[in-house]
């Protein structure tokens, strides 16, 4: 999609001149809580502060869209203003295509959005449909309803830099499992919209942090955050402090206005390595993603206008020489006599560098996030476990925050999450609050927080849902299924069995999508809404999806042969037939 095409939205005599209002309160618009939860959350996904671009209807991720066009938007409030207890709205990209008469227990909502038959699922022939009107992309989150902003990429990164710690250092001497990279040094790229979470997410892992930027305002608005520490003014500066503080311990970041390739280059120049090494430049386009070297961001704005096709080539070589550095860089020894771990954080960077002519098992010497540190997680059935106050009032997470810790005294990731890392970060829209929880947790926390919403401790339901990146509901061979230890990375099955698992266990809204987070012909995935309204019929339904959503992730990776996820289904008595 262009420019274009996103305007016709934004100029429709149906998009409103002033942002959509906050649905909150105890007040209903709807027939029952698990509609109006449904209202409340696509208002929510489409707040100004939470929205790149709410007059397009763009949530978040290039185009993931939260309704079709505004017509559709307002159907579907409609529809759900008028939908019985007893009946199921169909939406499919974006657009309200009916309503079936089903039962109380059966989902409010099923959405399904971008999905295309394989041979035709390119991004020119998802195009093609888009500029007719007839398909949206609904990335993960925001088609689905159940973006919380940033605080869910904050929250996301530090599992993910605190996990690369406790893979590598727990068996170290002085170990500490609330700051699992205490004394280690985290270099990365890229400080824009996901990757400027890193700073602060490998400050709360212990970290000393230091990271390339090449646009000085994008440096400026995570100081603005507080998301960043500081800034130096040379590379060299930068480098000096942050092995400063890796020697002394101190949990402190640094950025620098300069290439990913400059820091690397001269990191090596001076014989230093860091730690972790990492990169969340936007290297998925090489067009507007990468910047090239010895050109000006200006250059690059002009060229990309004027000589795409040299520019991208150009780029490709530059990161072919990024891959190269962090392939040499993984395995080596710093000096300060430590291993060097590299990874791909999901940015497509092996891949293009093997566009740009690099040896493709050279490029892929190094691992992906997810086999590296997040796998295991997986197979205890964990991940991004989320909640959204429906009253809109901060008061009502801060009491789930006390009742969650209470709740997980041994769990040391929501202890030091909840502690130090929630109360940095502002609300956006409404109040939400996210932490990693795996099978048998994650029942637990939703039966919880129904008795409070039974009890009046809280104003209002809660909606309890998570990232489509998670344990049993995601097929992305470059991302989360990357080397499966059978070789079942596209296998996509599992994610129509999680998404169908979860609407027969009573979920509010279930949907199935296609290319988030790596695009078209890279990925589908499910994902599940279920509201706890404090009856005892939501107590019954958040017990069985609350397991069987996760229990399909640990299955999934059962049957793909890690010993782990047979010990968590023995545990948690998930049958497995024989
Ligand atoms: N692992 C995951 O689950 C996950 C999550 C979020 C994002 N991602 C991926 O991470 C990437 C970054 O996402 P984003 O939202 O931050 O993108 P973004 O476009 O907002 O930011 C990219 C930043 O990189 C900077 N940059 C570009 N080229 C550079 C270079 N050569 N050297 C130094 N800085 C450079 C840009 O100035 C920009 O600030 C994307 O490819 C995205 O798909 C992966």
């Amino acid at each position: 999609m262009g420019r274009h095409e996103a305007g016709q939205h934004a100029d429709h005599p149906l998009c409103p001149d002033e942002p959509l209002p906050l649905v909150a309160g105890t007040q209903l618009r709807c027939k029952g809580w698990l509609q109006e939860a449904a209202l409340r959350c696509l208002h929510n996904n489409l707040q100004p502060d939470m929205a790149e671009d709410w007059r397009n209807l763009v949530v978040y991720g290039g185009i993931g869209r939260a309704a079709r066009s505004w017509p559709d938007f307002w159907a579907i409030v409609r529809a759900l203003e008028e939908l019985d207890d007893t009946e199921t709205l169909l939406v499919q990209s974006g657009r309200p295509v009916g309503v079936l008469t089903t039962h109380v227990d059966a989902p409010r909502v099923l959405i399904a959005n971008s999905n295309l038959v394989p041979r035709w699922a390119t991004w020119e022939h998802f195009r093609e449909l888009e500029a007719r009107g007839l398909i949206m992309f609904g990335q993960m989150t925001a088609g689905s309803w159940i973006y919380i902003g940033t605080q869910g990429i904050v929250q996301g990164t530090y599992e993910t830099f605190a996990e690369a710690g406790r893979v590598h250092y727990a068996e170290r001497d002085g170990f500490d499992p609330r700051k699992p990279l205490k004394g280690r040094l985290v270099v990365t790229a890229g400080l824009g919209g996901m990757g400027g979470a890193q700073p602060l997410a490998a400050v709360l892992a212990g970290a000393s942090f230091l990271a390339a930027e090449v646009d000085p305002q994008r440096i400026g608005r995570r100081l603005e955050t507080r998301y960043l520490d500081e800034q130096a003014a040379t590379i060299d500066e930068a480098i000096d402090k942050a092995i400063a503080w890796r020697q002394e311990g101190i949990a402190r970041s640094i950025g620098v206005q300069a290439t990913a390739l400059d820091l690397l280059r001269r990191l090596d120049e001076r014989g230093l390595a860091p730690d972790l090494v990492t990169d969340q430049t936007s290297a998925h386009d090489p067009l507007v993603g990468y910047h090239p070297q010895g050109m000006t961001l200006q250059e690059a704005a002009d060229a990309r206008v004027n000589n795409p096709t040299s520019l991208v080539s150009r780029v490709r070589l530059d990161i072919a020489e990024h891959v190269e550095r962090l392939a040499a860089l993984h395995g080596a020894t710093n000096h300060w006599g430590d291993p060097v771990y590299s990874f791909d954080y999901g940015n497509n960077l092996r891949a293009e560098a093997v566009e740009g002519g690099m040896d493709d098992r050279r490029a892929f010497s190094f691992p992906g996030f997810v086999p590296a540190y997040i796998r295991p997680r997986f197979c205890r059935g964990e991940g991004p476990f989320r909640w959204v106050a429906l009253s809109g009032d901060p008061e009502d997470i801060y009491a789930t925050d006390r009742a969650m810790a209470a709740l997980f005294p041994d769990n040391d990731g929501v202890q030091q999450w909840l502690a130090d890392g929630a109360p940095r970060i502002a609300f956006q829209g409404l109040p939400a609050r996210i932490c990693w929880l795996g099978l048998g947790e994650r029942e637990k926390a939703g039966l919880k927080l129904n008795d409070m919403v039974a009890s009046g401790e809280l104003k209002a339901p809660i909606a309890i849902g998570r990232d489509h990146l998670d344990t049993g509901s995601v097929a992305s061979p470059n991302r989360e299924t990357e080397g499966m230890k059978d070789g079942s990375d596209a296998v996509s099955d599992w994610v129509f069995l999680n998404a169908l698992a979860n609407a027969v266990s009573g979920a509010t809204w279930v949907s199935v999508h296609h290319g988030g987070g790596v695009g078209m012909g890279y990925s589908q995935h499910a994902g599940q809404v279920i509201v706890a309204d404090g009856t005892e019929t939501a107590a019954q339904r958040l017990a069985r999806v609350l397991t069987n959503d996760p229990a399909s992730g640990v299955l999934r990776h059962l049957d793909a042969g890690y010993e782990l996820a047979a010990q968590t289904a023995a545990k948690h008595g998930v049958k497995r037939p024989r």
